[in-house]
């Protein structure tokens, strides 16, 4: 099947394409056959378009998606029949990692991205598909918001604007009671490095310029958002060989390191706890 998206949205493509890569190997750290069959599907020139998946992005791109998938695991252990909303979910095949068989899914996306999730991926009636942006609260009414809810944002919010980030983490605070949300950040330096960096290549892809960094103050302003509380930062599972089995896991433990490029970060929803 024929796919072209721009901008945004074909960011989700580059991270499909790694992480069909990564899951093609015997020895992967993500188990996801799903991602290989949809880049067989899938008639868009990846190589060409996003240059050799290099085994060092795989690996990392497919360990994101496993730490997301861990703190979904957690939230259905404790919440068997709980909703994960999964924004800006692109074709993430998380769902079918994490199953087990009670869960309910929200996914939203833009139209265009919803619209191939409904073409490539098996409909399920667990699985709830809503075509808006997810800045536009619309999506919330579709959430049974008084049970437990997790949402994550996986490569979203760095594409956001700082408003619409703080816009959109108050409003789920002031209507989920109970849940989680666990989204993706860039440092500052990495923001500011996707709006210089230019290829070699005049036609190397370029992905769009990320518009929200997390910092300290960031972190501090976040934490302020009603209906927020317990920001903290989670790391990576351990991965395979010298970089992801032992330097990465030591360089997650500097928090300099650790908040240096792309953090993962966990809130709860509901007040402070007393310490
Ligand atoms: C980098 S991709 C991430 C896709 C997926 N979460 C993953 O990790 O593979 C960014 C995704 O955000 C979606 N997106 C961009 N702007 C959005 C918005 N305002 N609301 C919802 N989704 C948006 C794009 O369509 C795309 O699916």
């Amino acid at each position: 099947m024929p796919v072209q998206l721009d901008a945004v949205p074909e960011t989700l493509l580059w991270n499909l394409y790694h992480r069909a890569a990564e899951a093609r190997r015997p020895d992967t750290v993500l188990r996801d056959p799903r991602a290989v069959e949809l880049v067989e599907r899938i008639d868009f020139p990846f190589e060409h378009r996003f240059g050799p998946a290099t085994p060092v992005l795989a690996q990392w791109q497919a360990l994101r998606a496993a730490c997301f998938d861990r703190e979904v695991r957690r939230f259905l252990t404790h919440h068997p029949g709980g909703t994960v909303v999964a924004l800006g979910e692109g074709l993430e095949t998380g769902f079918w990692r994490v199953d087990q068989g009670t869960a309910r899914w929200v996914s939203v996306d833009l139209p265009e991205t919803i619209a191939l999730r409904r073409e490539l991926l098996p409909a399920d009636p667990r699985v709830h598909l809503v075509a808006c942006s997810a800045t536009d609260e619309r999506w919330l009414d579709e959430v049974d918001t008084a049970a437990p809810v997790l949402v994550t944002a996986q490569g979203l919010l760095m594409y956001l604007t700082r408003a619409e980030v703080h816009r959109l983490l108050a409003a789920c605070g002031a209507r989920i009671r109970a849940g989680g949300l666990v989204f993706d950040a860039v440092s500052p330096r990495m923001r500011d490095r996707s709006a210089r960096t230019a290829p070699a290549d005049a036609q190397a892809y370029r992905p769009p310029r990320w518009t929200w960094a997390i910092d300290r103050d960031e972190r501090r302003a976040i934490r302020g958002l009603p209906g927020l509380s317990d920001l903290e930062t989670l790391r990576l599972p351990r991965g395979r060989g010298l970089a992801f089995r032992f330097l990465m896991p030591l360089a997650q433990a500097v928090p300099p390191m650790r908040n240096g490029l792309l953090s993962i970060l966990r809130a709860r929803f509901g007040p402070q706890r007393r310490s």
